[in-house]
């Protein structure tokens, strides 16, 4: 299974050199098993030492360096050995990321081969008016989808930070929906907490979790962890 953690605006740069230091105890001590461990923390909080997880970014600037006012571009991500990046995501698509900027940054991070986890996922609106599929499968057109370091995260907006994840069928249905346009491994986001994520890595075709919420202490996201092994 791929267990990521997306920390989001938390954690400063001694907090998470705690959290890299417990997690890589946890993991050099073989407990984490066959699960990959992705963390995604606020650049601010890179961790500069070497690390048995892998680190990834929240977000990124399609440049090398240049001006752009608040950016981090792939030189201060080359600083880190960051070739892992997170785009799409529902809070950046929210603050004005369009299709347009992440096909732009998708096109960038595929040509360094980064390994790309492209999040997508619907509104309640959509969901109540049952058009989940047919929405998420053109969001997700909207890159190459026979990259080959490609996953992609579906993460239904009126999920997110809820407590509440999708129900099962639901996200059965839309990996599903998915599955039928592409090979990449797929995840869910949404409210993952130790009570849920036996089911929904139990779900035929998903491959793993993004995790908000429940991965901020790393107590909590080694507990989760823990369950997702058994
Ligand atoms: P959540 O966040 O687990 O707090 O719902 C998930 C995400 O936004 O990636």
């Amino acid at each position: 299974m791929i267990l990521c953690a997306n920390l989001k605006c938390n954690h400063t740069r001694a907090s998470f050199a705690d959290y890299a230091k417990k997690l890589n105890n946890f993991i050099s001590s073989n407990k984490a098993h066959n699960n990959e461990i992705i963390i995604f923390p606020p650049s601010s909080a890179f961790y500069g030492g070497s690390v048995s997880f892998i680190q990834g970014a929240q977000n990124f600037y399609p440049t090398v360096n240049g001006s752009f006012t608040g950016q981090i571009g792939e030189e201060m991500l080359n600083e880190f050995g960051i070739k892992t990046v997170l785009i799409g995501h529902s809070e950046c698509r929210k603050i004005g990321e369009n299709d347009e900027f992440l096909q732009e940054k998708f096109k960038f991070a595929t040509k360094r081969n980064w390994r790309v986890i492209y999040c997508i996922g619907e509104s309640e609106d959509v969901f109540k008016n049952g058009k989940s599929a047919d929405f998420i499968q053109n969001q997700a057109k909207n890159i190459d989808l026979s990259y080959n370091n490609l996953i992609l995260a579906y993460e239904p907006i009126f999920s997110i930070g809820t407590g509440v994840s999708a129900d099962m069928e639901h996200i059965f249905a839309m990996t599903k929906a998915l599955r039928n346009i592409t090979s990449a491994p797929i995840l869910y986001g949404g409210s993952v907490n130790d009570k849920n994520i036996t089911d929904i890595i139990s779900i035929d075709g998903c491959k793993g979790v993004l995790v908000g919420t429940a991965s901020w202490q790393i107590d909590k996201f080694i507990e989760l962890i823990n369950t997702a092994k058994k």
